[in-house]
């Protein structure tokens, strides 16, 4: 068993999530409202350590009425545990739970240990296969992944996402090292390319809002 998992991010017309320099203010009001309203009703939301080295991110619900009771667990995708123990997902808003592997110094996990929950999962970089087992077995059923664009690839390239949820902006970035939203290894073949499935797709005051379900 493994938790259902939806990919949501918000990108610009040319796929960018993030300008070269890491600049990611893309979503208008109403679509930071879409997303809220989601983590909202999942289990659990789902970032790399990288998003949030680069946005300290809260990862609560806070741009609707919500209570500390409706905040999903936060989970960082973090091999070596860089997390900084001053950042805001590790305040007492939400539970965290850091996922990280063998190459995580002890003395870090300890104090990490102070404050969230840390998973062992593979070697050197997160078994995502065995990270979702074990969320599975700990009741977590739903989970929204918000990037960035490298865990993005690599969740998709394991199979473990269902759904793709993409607010496009009306901009382009540009930039061939600004962040796309799936990059990783990326496919040889465009026969090799992720498939999907359009379910949904509807204006949300200036962007665009497209739903799609992953096929294989
Ligand atoms: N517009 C949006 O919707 C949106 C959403 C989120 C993020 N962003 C932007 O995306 C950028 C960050 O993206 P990013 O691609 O650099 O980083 P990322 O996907 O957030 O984090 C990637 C890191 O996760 C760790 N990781 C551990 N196990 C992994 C595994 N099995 N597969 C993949 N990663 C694994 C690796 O670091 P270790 O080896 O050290 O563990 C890896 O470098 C930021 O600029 C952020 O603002 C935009």
């Amino acid at each position: 068993m493994k938790p259902y998992v939806i990919l949501n991010a918000a990108m610009t017309l040319d796929g960018k999530i993030a300008t070269k320099t890491g600049s990611s203010e893309i979503s208008g009001e109403e679509d930071l409202i879409r997303v809220h309203k989601i983590r909202k009703e999942v289990d659990a939301i789902m970032v790399g350590i990288n998003t949030v080295l680069v946005d300290d991110p809260r990862l609560t619900v806070h741009k609707i009425h919500a209570e500390k009771k409706d905040n999903p667990v936060r989970i960082v995708v973090d091999s070596k545990g860089r997390v900084p123990l001053d950042f805001r997902v590790l305040n007492d808003e939400a539970p965290t739970i850091i996922a990280v592997t063998e190459n995580a110094g002890p003395q870090k996990i300890k104090e990490l240990e102070k404050k969230v929950t840390v998973l062992k999962c593979g070697k050197d970089r997160v078994n995502l296969k065995l990270l979702m087992k074990e969320l599975a077995d700990k009741g977590i059923k739903t989970i929204m992944l918000e990037g960035g664009s490298t865990l993005n690839y690599s969740m998709l390239e394991n199979s473990l996402v269902d759904e793709v949820r993409v607010c496009v902006a009306p901009m382009i970035a540009g930039g061939k090292h600004a962040k796309t939203l799936a990059d990783g290894e990326g496919a040889h073949q465009m026969n090799d390319a992720i498939r999907l499935k359009l379910i949904k797709s509807y204006p949300l005051g200036h962007d665009l809002i497209l739903e799609y379900i992953v096929i294989n």
